[in-house]
């Protein structure tokens, strides 16, 4: 087989680690993913077969491991509030082996950067042999789960080489937006005519070179705060819970801090007991609606000693908050909030003096189950 790749895009060049220059290619892969994806007048160009099959599902499941998973959680709120179909998220290796109850006509997405993911593939052998119709979106072209499923769209973010994920994960939500977009024009939902995701993932590039362009600031965060600490929290609620989930995944992976994401109104119930004097809990802060309560919930453990950060959306941002992110339609501020997250795990991992790119235990693909 043939892998599509000139040396620029495998050299780290000036880097010092390929997570770094991942991070950085995220403005460029959501503008690459708009010229590959979208017409000149902005209207979704995915292939109307595809888009057919989906209208038949009466539910959509989604399939994913890692980070691929936690795209999948975004995916179906996008998908759910763009093209108002009912939409399941499952870990792949559980999903596998247990006996799921499938609605009549269901379609699934595999999410997938390597399209390698054994556990993964597990599950589309199963759905291919009950004959389902399935939709892979990966980063590798020709990769096992993309031979295999009924229908494949390619993230085209370039190869991802350092083991923590970056631009698959936000390629994956951009191109799920785009999908979701598509399949509620088609069905004649008035929120999918609307949802200008040209106009949105051109904010959403520039967003992300703001934030990467003070990249500074998230070092000396990272310094003073996440460095020398055994434990952190991300919190948040909805769309931003989902979020911290990821962002505890990138720092624990590559600077092993135990890192937890956490619904910001569940910490009460129980693991709130681990708050110390200085643990850190970021919360992620987005969405109108449940912004205030996020709030709460941070008081709540700062009255505990916790060390409270945020990451805030502009629109909502108060004189105290740390990290302040452009504002974009609500749907997709997981493309921006995770930026930061990505860039403390990154610094936290680098001044540490750890292999950034390569962490202890861990593999870019895990082939086996
Ligand atoms: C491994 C990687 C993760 C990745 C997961 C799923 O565990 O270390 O970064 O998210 O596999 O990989 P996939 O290629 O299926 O997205």
């Amino acid at each position: 087989f043939h892998v599509d790749m000139d040396a620029s895009e495998t050299d780290k060049g000036t880097y010092p680690f390929y997570m770094l220059k991942e991070i950085d290619e995220q403005p460029n892969v959501m503008r690459q993913l708009a010229s590959v994806y979208l017409a000149e007048n902005g209207n979704p160009v995915i292939d109307p077969e595809l888009l057919e099959a989906m209208q038949a599902a009466d539910r959509i499941y989604i399939v994913g491991a890692g980070t691929s998973y936690h795209a999948g959680l975004v995916g179906a709120r996008l998908l759910e509030n763009l093209a108002h179909v009912p939409t399941e998220v499952h870990v792949s290796s559980e999903f596998a082996y247990e006996n799921p109850i499938l609605s009549d006509n269901p379609f699934f997405i595999f999410l997938s950067q390597s399209g390698e993911t054994a556990d993964s593939r597990e599950v589309l052998v199963n759905v291919n042999n009950s004959g389902y119709p399935s939709l892979t979106i990966t980063n590798v072209q020709n990769s096992t789960l993309s031979r295999e499923a009924t229908y494949t769209l390619l993230l085209h973010a370039g190869p991802e080489i350092a083991v923590a994920s970056t631009k698959a994960y936000t390629a994956q939500i951009a191109l799920e937006a785009i999908l979701a977009k598509a399949l509620g024009e088609v069905e004649g939902q008035i929120v999918a005519q609307n949802f200008d995701i040209r106009q949105q993932l051109g904010l959403v590039a520039t967003g992300m070179q703001a934030i990467i362009d003070e990249k500074q600031e998230l070092e000396k965060l990272s310094n003073d705060y996440l460095m020398d600490t055994a434990r952190a929290f991300y919190i948040g609620r909805g769309i931003d819970y989902t979020v911290s989930l990821e962002a505890a995944l990138k720092l624990k992976e590559i600077s092993y801090v135990q890192a937890e994401g956490f619904a910001s109104g569940e910490l009460k119930h129980g693991t709130i007991a681990l708050i110390e004097d200085g643990t850190p809990v970021i919360g992620i802060i987005t969405q109108e609606k449940t912004a205030g309560l996020t709030r709460s919930n941070l008081v709540e453990t700062k009255s505990r000693g916790a060390h409270i950060m945020t990451i805030v959306r502009q629109g909502l941002a108060q004189p105290d908050d740390t990290i302040v992110i452009p504002d974009v339609e609500e749907l997709l501020t997981p493309l921006l909030s995770v930026v930061p997250a990505q860039l403390l795990a990154y610094y936290t991992s680098l001044n540490k003096g750890l292999d950034v790119d390569k962490p202890r235990n861990l593999a870019k693909s895990v082939t086996v189950e």
